[in-house]
Parts: structure tokens; sequence; C-alpha cells
């Protein structure tokens, strides 16, 4: 098996101990409530694996957190209290990566105002997206992100969905030049849109690309995968799960015995480890709206990894369904 062991982690920083702390003390609550006693164990939370952003050097936990759907409508404190626990555990265990868009409903402003009141700001990612035609409405709607995600700097603005590319390629230029954001890129997640993203990625200098990759849907891996690490771009992988796809085609299935031959404990982290098993990958967003989710998607970002043996195996697996 491919062994990645980082030599430090997002929660390796003295000042994050105490997070670490509440997150062993977390998993293990969550372990006897979900019968994973066995598992968590009282052994400290393992160490989250980190790849680098090629533009930068930076370094970020594979495993990071997706907002569609679930944080849209959230307007009540009982829709918030189990959003608000979410990003509480994904923080304290070390995750550090969201990604949220203007186009998800109330999004963008839940994030802004959990990561507010978590005060968790400093330890977190913040990556949105700009889905406009035209400049002015374009600049309208990043000027909306940045009080919705209450910062005065966002971390990454990605075109969303090839929406007019070149202008709002050119201002989110403009932004990083003056420092407003970190990073800028694109995303997709139709494989209808994979020629001209393609296209796209050859002509234009970014430091993200976001596509749809799962281990039921490969296509990004054939030529959009490559192309990024060839053009130095760093992967975040949406659809990890195609939605609640894959989930339905192993329902009832016990986990192959192999999957514990690379640190494997649930079907998630099957389908995780997979996709960040892929060395272009960076991260892999998955939905999440559960504390429980959190711990056992972030096991996806630690132990090993399958191989490329492995990985043939696991395709071989979920295709015979
Ligand atoms: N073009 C784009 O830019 C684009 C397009 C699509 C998505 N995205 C981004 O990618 C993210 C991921 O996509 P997605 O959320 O639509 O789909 P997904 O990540 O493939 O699936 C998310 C769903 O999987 C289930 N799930 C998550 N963790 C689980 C676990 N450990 N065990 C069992 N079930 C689990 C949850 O279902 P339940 O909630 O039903 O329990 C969750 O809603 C989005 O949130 C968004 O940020 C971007």
């Amino acid at each position: 098996m491919m062994r990645t062991s980082p030599p430090r982690t997002a929660f390796a920083a003295g000042a994050d101990f105490p997070s670490r702390r509440r997150f062993i003390g977390q998993v293990c609550a969550l372990g006897l409530a979900f019968g994973m006693a066995g598992r968590a164990g009282a052994q400290a939370a393992p160490a989250l694996i980190l790849r680098q952003i090629p533009s930068s050097g930076e370094r970020v936990p594979v495993i990071g957190l997706g907002t569609a759907r679930r944080y849209e409508d959230a307007a009540s404190e009982a829709d918030l209290a189990p959003l608000r626990a979410t990003l509480k555990a994904f923080e304290a265990g070390g995750g550090r990566m969201i990604d949220t868009a203007p186009s998800y409903g109330m999004a963008e402003s839940v994030v802004g105002a959990l990561v507010a009141d978590l005060g968790i700001r400093r330890s977190m990612f913040l990556a949105t997206k700009v889905g406009a035609n035209g400049k002015d409405a374009g600049r309208a709607q990043i000027e909306r992100s940045f009080i919705q995600l209450r910062t005065d700097r966002i971390d990454l603005i990605s075109v969303h969905n090839l929406r007019d590319t070149a202008t709002q390629l050119a201002t989110l230029r403009e932004l990083k030049q003056a420092g407003r954001i970190r990073y800028l890129g694109m995303t997709t997640s139709f494989d209808g849109q994979y020629d001209a993203f393609e296209a796209t990625m050859k002509r234009e200098t970014l430091d993200f690309v976001q596509v749809d990759y799962a281990l039921d849907n490969r296509g990004a891996g054939e030529r959009l995968l490559p192309l990024a690490r060839d053009r130095g771009m760093a992967v975040m992988v949406n659809l990890p799960f195609g939605r609640g796809r894959l989930f339905s085609a192993v329902q009832g299935r016990p986990l192959p015995e192999w999957a514990g031959d690379f640190d494997c404990h649930s079907w998630a982290q099957f389908f995780l480890k997979y996709i960040v098993s892929n060395d272009a990958v960076t991260v892999a967003i998955p939905g999440m709206a559960k504390p429980e989710y959190v711990i056992d998607n972030l096991g996806a970002a630690t132990g090993r990894l399958p191989d490329a043996a492995m990985r043939r195996r696991m395709e071989a697996y979920i295709d015979a369904l």
C-alpha cells in the first residue's frame, strides 16, 4: 500500500492542541454513541494527510467540507445547531477547507455566521464561487460574498461552471493582485463541459480547478486530473459520493475484508480514499451536515491509502455491482 506520512498536520501546531483534545473527546463520545468504541478507542486522533497547493506550497488536509443543499435553507436555530456542531467537529478534527457558493441558497451566510460564532475563521480555508454574466454583476456578487462570509479576505474564489469565464477570471486576478483573495480557479461538475474546461486549463494560469470525480464517475481522471498535475493546479473534487449514489449502490453490503489493507473502516472512507489516492487530487469536499459524517470522512485522511493495484480492485468491485 502507498503509505503517506505527513510530517505535520493542521493541528500539530502547539496552539491547536486544545482543539485536538476536544476532538479526541468527541471521537470517543461519538464512537460510543455510534458503536465504534473499539475503533476510536482512547488513543490520540491520528495525523491528517496533507497535500500541497502547487502555486504556493501551502498544505491542506485532503478532506474538506461541501455546503451545497444541506446548508441552503438553514433559517432556524433548530436547523443551525447540527451545522454548528458539524463545523465545530470539522475544525477540532483538523479540517480546513469549506466550499460554498452564492448559488447555494443561504449557505454562504450560514457558513459566515457559524464560523464567526465559533471563532474559527483563522483555521478555516473559505472557498466560494462567482457565477454571473458580466463584469458588474460578477463584482456585485463577489462583494456580497465578502459580506455573507463575514471576512475581508476570501481564500479562494472560482468561476462557477465556466459562466462568463474570461470576464470573471479578469476580476479574480485583480482581486488576487489587491490581496483580497488568495487563490483563484474554476469549477465544473458536468462532463459535457470537460472539453471547454480542458481548453481553459491549457490557456489560463489557475491556482485551483474543481471537478466531479468519484469511484463510479472516473471521467475526470482521464485527462483533467493529469492536466492539472502538469499545469501545477490544485484539484478540489466535488460530488465525491455522487450525492447519495455510491451509498445506494453498496446498500446492505459489508465492506470487503481487503478494505482493511488500506486502513478503511467505512464505505464513506472507501469512496474518499479512492479519490485522494490519486496524487493529482489536493482535496475532496464531501457534503457534510452531521458531526458523525465529519469524524467518518476525516478518517479517510488518515492511515494508508490504496496503491495502483488496489485502486483497480476497487474500480472492479464497484463496476461489478
Ligand atoms: N460545479 C460545482 O462547483 C459543484 C457542483 C456540485 C457540488 N459542488 C460542491 O461539492 C460538494 C459535494 O457535493 P454534494 O454535497 O452535492 O454531494 P456528495 O459530497 O457526493 O454527497 C453528499 C451526501 O453524502 C452523504 N454523506 C456524507 N458523508 C457521509 C458519511 N460519512 N456516511 C454516509 N453518508 C454521508 C450525505 O447525505 P445526507 O445529507 O442525505 O445524509 C451528504 O449530503 C457540495 O457540497 C459543493 O460544495 C460543487
